[in-house]
């Protein structure tokens, strides 16, 4: 079995690919500090407790387990934080990056898919984002991706690494079969922050901004099932593996992709979905706009249906909402 190094696989994506790496027949090794990911999200599979930029301990792992590949989740994904404390951001998710890359490079493991994000476009003018449109990132968390993405390119084309970056549009949704689910301390994403609402955890949920240039006013994303997430890693690991076998394996590889439904939703939609699935009529206040927040994140994910075969399983927004909630309700949440 090809031994996988998961960083950050204590997380919510993570924790969601390191179950489809198994069900692959792959053998996951995630390496978690626990800052943000939870030590019960990895059930079967082992788990290092350590961080990516202790270089010694990078050593140790490699040595002990010869990595074939690396699937690379371990980031500070909150925008909102990351105009707040930029360092923060750099020094986790660009230098620690950086260590884990030299890493890999020290020990001859080649392979690596990275989760980077729809955040490195920006506020584009385009409505359906493809992956060479320019990269404006609009706060510091999107500019370390890109940082990543850039240092991803070059080492492939200077030192024959084979990278894929993933850019994820909005993640939602939970694990179909109720095992795993989302769970961020504090949430700030739209749909669990909207079920806790119908929970009653919350009094009430806020929309950020109602004078946007859309249908209903209200900003618009393609909100993207994790397992379908999931998924895309484990086919694009296999396309990095396929490379090496028609090729001499000495070739760097480098490309980008987006991964979401390309079908846009509003918050007011998606309001209205949550109040259909739960049968809860849940309190609704309007507000002013979030800073940073662009009006539409729609994916062109034709790429990534083109090169490895992806296409999403869980495309309905009801169906993302409905394991969400599952979810909650059976962890009480
Ligand atoms: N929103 C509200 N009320 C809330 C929370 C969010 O109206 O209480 C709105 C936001 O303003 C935004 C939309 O719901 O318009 C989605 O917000 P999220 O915070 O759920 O997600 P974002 O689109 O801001 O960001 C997410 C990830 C990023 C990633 C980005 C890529 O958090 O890491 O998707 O599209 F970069």
């Amino acid at each position: 079995m090809k031994k996988i190094l998961v960083p950050g696989g204590a997380g919510f994506i993570g924790s969601h690919t390191v179950l489809a790496l198994q069900a692959a027949g792959y053998e996951p090794v995630v390496l978690d500090n626990l800052s943000n990911g939870h030590r019960d999200a990895v059930t079967g599979a082992t788990i290092e407790t350590g961080d990516i930029r202790d270089r010694h301990f990078l050593d140790q792992l490699f040595e002990k387990y010869c990595f074939e590949a690396v699937i690379h989740f371990a980031a500070f994904i909150e925008a909102g934080e990351s105009v707040r404390d930029p360092m923060k951001f750099y020094d986790n998710n660009v230098a620690g990056s950086l260590a884990l890359i030299q890493a890999m490079l020290r020990h001859g493991t080649r392979k690596i898919v990275f989760s980077s994000t729809a955040a490195v476009y920006g506020d584009s003018a385009d409505t359906m984002l493809t992956e060479d449109l320019p990269k404006h990132p609009i706060n510091p968390y999107g500019q370390t991706k890109w940082a990543v993405e850039c240092m991803l390119r070059d080492t492939a084309a200077a030192n024959g690494l084979q990278a894929i970056a993933l850019r994820y549009f909005n993640a939602a949704g939970a694990d179909p079969e109720g095992r795993l689910g989302e769970r961020h301390d504090p949430e700030t994403h739209l749909i669990p922050l909207i079920l806790q609402a119908a929970a009653g955890i919350r009094p009430a949920i806020s929309i950020f901004g109602t004078d946007y240039p859309t249908p209903d006013g209200t900003c618009i994303r393609d909100y993207i099932h994790v397992t379908d997430l999931a998924d895309a890693h484990v086919r694009a690991l296999g396309h990095l593996f396929s490379l090496t076998e028609k090729t001499d394996g000495g070739n760097g590889f480098y490309n980008a992709f987006n991964l979401g439904n390309g079908t846009g939703f509003s918050v007011r939609q998606v309001v209205e979905a949550a109040k259909k699935v739960t049968g809860i009529d849940f309190t609704v206040k309007e507000e002013e706009r979030r800073p940073g927040d662009p009006a539409r994140l729609v994916a062109n994910a034709e790429r990534a249906r083109q090169t490895f075969g992806w296409q999403p399983c869980y495309p309905e927004l009801e169906i993302i909402v409905a394991h969400a909630w599952r979810y909650m309700k059976e962890n009480q949440l």
